[in-house]
């Protein structure tokens, strides 16, 4: 292990969530005070990389940004190993990625993102770059980690407006149907349609059937109660191209003739303060982050197992999806007390 002090850079790709100053803010703080290391801020994801846009990070910049959402370095949906359609890489932004990496002497880089972003992670550190990658997303749907950072916030945003929709339902008898985001998991949309109570629930990992759907909504009518609300996953699939919101709700009046309204949440979940419990778990990530660097033991991505940290090999990562079970814990009991899922 070297005695030289390390310098290091630190990114935020992908969607922003909140949390991604308090890890920011994890790591540069220990690294700095802790280990005595020198930290430089990277704008807007690998974009900043490739077009050498850095600031340094102090204790003094990094003060006050634990509250804060966002990402004080900016972020993108820059994917440097995409290839143009007919197959070329018209700039080689990795090699370009790896120059100036070089070039500002770092010891490593910190990556945080999601799915997306810790594939780039694992294909930069075999180039040879020593990474540690963070997972943030509040789509929750990281391969290898129980939690990330940003879900819990979204969550809290979701089951507020969901709940602001029961008191509108109620007061019209009407059937709600909100629109959650996710991707291709259904983690947000099962936890805040448990959280608010929703009586349907519909998440990419079930495959559902829409009369079944109907029926759902008409026997609460006969079983006397007034209104309904409906949680949809963004990525279930469906065949029109629309939000998934519209098309749901188009079905239900059609199919069952009852009052119906849609809701799109969109990006009003990913914005804001996060909550206590992100801001506690991407400062832990963020420190066990600056942990392993002293350690020098790269090419890992931190997780969280059990409420506890640890880290796992990037190579275990790239290009995998962490999706609901089908038999989650939380799908058999919301079964038990009469939710659908249109199955
Ligand atoms: O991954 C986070 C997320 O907010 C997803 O829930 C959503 O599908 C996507 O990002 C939206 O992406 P963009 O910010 O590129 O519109």
């Amino acid at each position: 292990m070297s005695d030289k002090k390390k310098r290091i850079g630190i990114l935020t790709a992908g969607g922003d969530c909140p949390g991604l100053n308090a890890a920011i803010r994890g790591v540069g703080k220990t690294a700095i005070i802790d280990h005595g290391m020198e930290v430089i801020g990277i704008n807007s994801g690998f974009l900043g990389l490739i077009n050498k846009e850095y600031i340094p990070l102090t204790e003094e910049n990094l003060s006050g940004i634990i509250t804060l959402g966002g990402t004080i370095l900016g972020t993108s949906r820059e994917k440097p190993y995409k290839k143009k359609r007919n197959g070329v890489l018209v700039v080689d932004k990795p090699k370009l990625i790896v120059d100036h990496y070089k070039e500002m002497n770092f010891d490593c880089l910190v990556v945080i993102g999601g799915n997306g972003t810790m594939s780039t992670a694992h294909r930069l550190s075999e180039e040879g770059l020593n990474i540690i990658g963070i997972p943030k997303t509040i789509d929750n749907d990281v391969w290898g980690t129980d939690n990330t950072f940003g879900f819990d916030s979204a969550l809290s945003i979701a089951t507020e407006a969901i709940d602001r929709l029961h008191t509108t339902a109620n007061s019209h008898r009407r059937t709600m149907v909100i629109e959650i985001m996710g991707h291709h998991a259904g983690w947000l949309t099962l936890y805040s349609g448990m959280a608010s109570g929703g009586d349907v629930i519909l998440i990419p990992e079930i495959p559902y059937n829409m009369k079944k759907v109907a029926k759902c909504l008409e026997e609460r009518v006969k079983n006397g109660k007034p209104f309904s609300i409906v949680v949809v996953a963004e990525g279930i699939k469906h065949p029109k191209k629309a939000h998934a919101a519209n098309y749901i709700a188009q079905q239900i009046q059609e199919l069952t003739g009852l009052e119906t309204r849609e809701t799109i949440l969109g990006y009003i979940q990913r914005g804001g303060s996060p909550t206590a419990t992100d801001r506690i778990l991407a400062t832990r990530f963020g420190t066990y982050a600056a942990d392993l660097i002293v350690n020098e033991n790269y090419g890992q991505m931190v997780i969280e197992d059990q409420g506890a940290i640890h880290h796992r090999p990037l190579s275990e990562i790239g290009g995998k999806t962490r999706l609901v079970p089908t038999d989650h814990e939380l799908i058999q009991q919301l079964r038990k007390m009469g939710a659908c899922f249109g199955d």
